[in-house]
């Protein structure tokens, strides 16, 4: 029995859909344990692209079970629509989907409420996903929102969600958006409750008596390190924690069963949404883009990019305590010459190694870079290691030192076996 926590080290599309999918190749159980639809996985399997949201990436592997587990929130209409993609793209989604009954549910009165908090902040907006997730895990804290037990128990949903209704439309009536018709979002969420009840279940016990089985059990995590509402660049995150401890939280597994962290992260940065990106590059995200990188799985939004930040992945390092480190993306930087990595950030007359937690303090910091010689060869043909251009080679080895984390896998591509193993 072995259990893995598979965290991104940056902020979000590290690439994790695709090394979820070729670790789950080992695993039995492939768990979600935060965030919402406001994440979006890519995987590709052969020339057929998918992108899940919801559903663990371990999905798209027969005989695997995959659990959404009660730190997730959950918008049952979206949840369905991702299963029905995926039945029609001939996956099995059956007995091998387990929901938490415990998980919250996002409601459209959310989605409103995301978007006309971001319309109130004009430019200090936070760039959300608009999918609702803030003021759904809001509704969590407060201890008014609903869950998936509840939306499977007809009665009681119906008394409830009429209740939130009423309290939301006023809230929406005093932002002057439109109001939400009880009527139709109990209808729409019923039909999705009874399409979604065979799946609902106790996870904990199920993941429980998985690891009494001896399963290997992969944790698959959402967003990255720098959107952890208490870890990242607060108020520029997203609301769950996205870094190792969610995986504990949110699935009810203990944290000393746990066995290693996995971090991924890219062989640079990119980040949707606003606030800080000290090394934001119009130079690389030019070039990114012109590939036809580096756009949105979820809103399609271009990413903005910039270069490797080892003060960055380091801080990664320590509130996750990963334990290997999975680099993507490395053909992304095929052309550079040369490649920049941050080593160090000034302020004023200081060097910090370290990530200051006022956002302010932190946009006042310079990137100090070391320089790398680019490659230029194509690497997304290589398999090996050894096959690897020395200058790429280097450079992987020095953004995992700056990074203090053993590097174990590169990836060159989207595909499953542009993966090089170390
Ligand atoms: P929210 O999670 O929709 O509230 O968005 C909060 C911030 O997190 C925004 O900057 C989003 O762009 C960002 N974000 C949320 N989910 C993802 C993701 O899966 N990948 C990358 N960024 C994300
Ligand atoms: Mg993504």
């Amino acid at each position: 029995m072995s259990n893995t926590i598979l965290v991104g080290a940056q902020w979000g599309d590290e690439g994790k859909g695709k090394i979820i999918d070729v670790l789950t190749e080992n695993a039995d159980v492939v768990v979600r344990t935060q965030g919402g639809n406001n994440a979006g996985h890519t995987v590709f399997i052969g020339p057929q692209k998918y992108v899940l949201h919801l559903i663990p990436s371990g999905i798209l592997r027969r005989s695997k079970s995959c659990v959404i587990g009660s730190g997730v929130v959950i918008d049952p209409v979206s949840l369905v629509a991702e299963i029905d993609g995926l039945l029609k793209l001939k996956v099995q989604v059956a007995e091998n989907l387990f929901i938490s009954e415990t998980a919250h549910l996002v409601f459209p009165y959310h989605r409103e409420l995301d978007e006309q908090r971001e319309l109130l902040k004009g430019e200090h907006k936070i760039g959300t996903t608009k999918r609702g997730i803030g003021p759904a895990y809001g509704d969590k804290a407060a201890r008014t929102g609903l869950r998936m037990i509840d939306l499977i128990n007809p009665a009681r949903f119906e008394a409830q969600l009429k209740l939130k209704i009423r309290e939301n439309n006023e809230v929406l009536k005093a932002f002057g958006a439109k109001q939400i018709s009880f009527k139709q979002v109990h209808a729409a969420y019923r039909v999705a409750g009874d399409r979604l009840k065979p799946f609902v279940t106790n996870t904990v016990v199920f993941l429980d008596k998985a690891m009494r089985r001896g399963a290997d059990i992969l944790f698959e995590g959402a967003q990255g390190t720098f959107l952890d509402i208490d870890h990242g660049t607060y108020p520029f995150v997203t609301s769950s924690n996205t870094t190792a401890g969610g995986a504990c939280t949110g699935s009810g597994v203990p944290p000393n069963r746990m066995d290693r962290v996995v971090g991924v992260m890219k062989a640079y940065t990119t980040r949707v949404g606003e606030g800080p990106l000290l090394t934001e590059s119009a130079e690389i995200a030019d070039l990114l883009h012109a590939m036809g990188r580096e756009f949105g799985a979820t809103t399609g939004r271009a990413r903005r990019c910039g270069w490797f930040d080892s003060v960055a992945t380091r801080h990664a390092t320590m509130v996750n305590g990963i334990d290997e480190l999975a680099v993507t993306n490395l053909d992304g930087l095929d052309t550079l010459e040369p490649i920049k990595v941050c080593i160090g950030y000034r302020l004023g007359q200081a060097r910090l190694d370290y990530v200051p937690n006022d956002v302010e303090t932190l946009l006042k910091c310079q990137p100090i870079y070391a320089e790398f010689p680019g490659w230029r060869t194509p690497t997304d043909r290589v398999r090996e290691w050894k096959k690897l251009p020395p200058k790429a080679r280097a450079y992987l080895k020095a953004i995992a030192e700056l990074t203090d984390a053993k590097l174990t896998i590169a990836s060159v591509g989207p595909a499953r076996d542009q993966t090089i193993f170390l």
